[in-house]
């Protein structure tokens, strides 16, 4: 045990996550055994470094800037950080770093915990199945919203009846099978948020140009996250990735091409896109959001009708409307 460590600070260092204790001017002063096991190095090596040496360039520059401002602070932050380790895999872990102050001194304890790891960890050893664990993982990424887990099955059940209308209408030709793959991957098309910072995913305020650019990394950021477990799972759960990515990827391009991550325009959308974005923006226009109230079904219902042919995918919006909007509501 680290000599400078009062003995106030090692209960931390017993914790089953990484820990990594840092002095006031940012320098490690501990880490303990789980904390060595996930970066890749051990703890000789980094006492003494200063937490710059731990910054990964892959973590958006933002984040780095809102934690130091916490540390310059003494505030609590907690975010999510992208790190490599010393075998060069990257890590998505959520972040807390707490500041104690001990005889006057400060220091500040980081607890490090890697969800997807510890899913994975339990998938492999078959204590929770592929539906729980997609679930967990999409929960994962938003952790801090309590209207999330709601969410997301509003949109897996919207879209099941959006796409069993579909499949019903022969024009569209799609299969039993490419439907329920739909469905399933539908809960990971915000995975990509597990990456921006929580300051920016929970603003309350208008956002920056700046913040604006952070989160429209979500679909790319997701669809990384994406790449990184299906490897580790050895593909097992993905039966199909393609469609994973395309849903996690183009979950927010526009018919018109103006949307993003890429601007692609009307039929260039996979399918699985296109459906999945019409469910997804109406569920969220009548959910209540950190930045906004809900809105009425009439209001969710007259933007759907606006952004036809905009937003939206003509044909299907007008699918959505007759056979799940209206079906559904007693008030239209
Ligand atoms: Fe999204």
């Amino acid at each position: 045990m680290n000599k400078n460590i009062p003995n106030e600070l090692t209960y931390y260092l017993k914790l089953s996550d990484a820990v990594v204790i840092v002095d006031e001017d940012q320098f490690i002063i501990d880490v303990n055994q789980q904390y060595e096991a996930i970066t890749g190095y051990k703890r000789e090596f980094l006492v003494g470094l200063s937490l710059e040496c731990l910054k990964s360039s892959v973590t958006p520059f933002v984040m780095y800037k809102s934690l130091k401002r916490a540390l310059r602070e003494r505030q609590p932050w907690s975010g999510t950080m992208v790190n490599v380790n010393k075998s060069l895999e990257l890590r998505y872990s959520f972040l807390t770093i707490t500041p104690i102050e001990i005889k006057g001194i400060v220091y500040y304890i980081g607890v490090m915990r890697f969800a997807e790891q510890l899913l994975i960890e339990e998938m492999n050893q078959n204590k929770i199945d592929q539906k729980e664990l997609f679930k967990l993982l999409a929960l994962s990424s938003e952790m801090r919203d309590v209207n999330i887990a709601e969410h997301l099955l509003n949109v897996q059940k919207l879209l099941e009846e959006f796409l069993l209308s579909l499949f019903e209408d022969k024009t569209y030709k799609l299969s039993l099978e490419y439907v329920s793959k739909i469905i399933e991957y539908s809960v990971l098309h915000d995975i990509g948020k597990s990456g921006i910072p929580e300051s920016i995913l929970y603003k309350t305020g208008p956002l920056s140009v700046y913040e604006k650019k952070i989160i429209n990394m979500h679909p790319l950021m997701g669809v990384d996250v994406l790449n990184k477990l299906a490897n580790e799972m050895n593909n097992k759960v993905f039966d199909d990735t393609k469609i994973a990515e395309n849903i996690i990827k183009y979950h927010h391009e526009n018919w018109d091409g103006t949307g993003y991550p890429i601007g692609l325009k009307g039929e260039e959308i996979p399918f699985e896109a296109r459906v999945l974005s019409i469910v997804d923006v109406y569920d969220a226009l009548i959910s209540n959001r950190a930045y906004k109230k809900a809105w009425t079904k009439e209001e969710a219902l007259s933007y759907l009708k606006e952004q036809k042919g905009i937003k939206f995918d003509p044909n299907l919006v007008e699918v959505f409307i007759e056979k799940v909007i209206h079906k559904n509501s007693i008030f239209l």
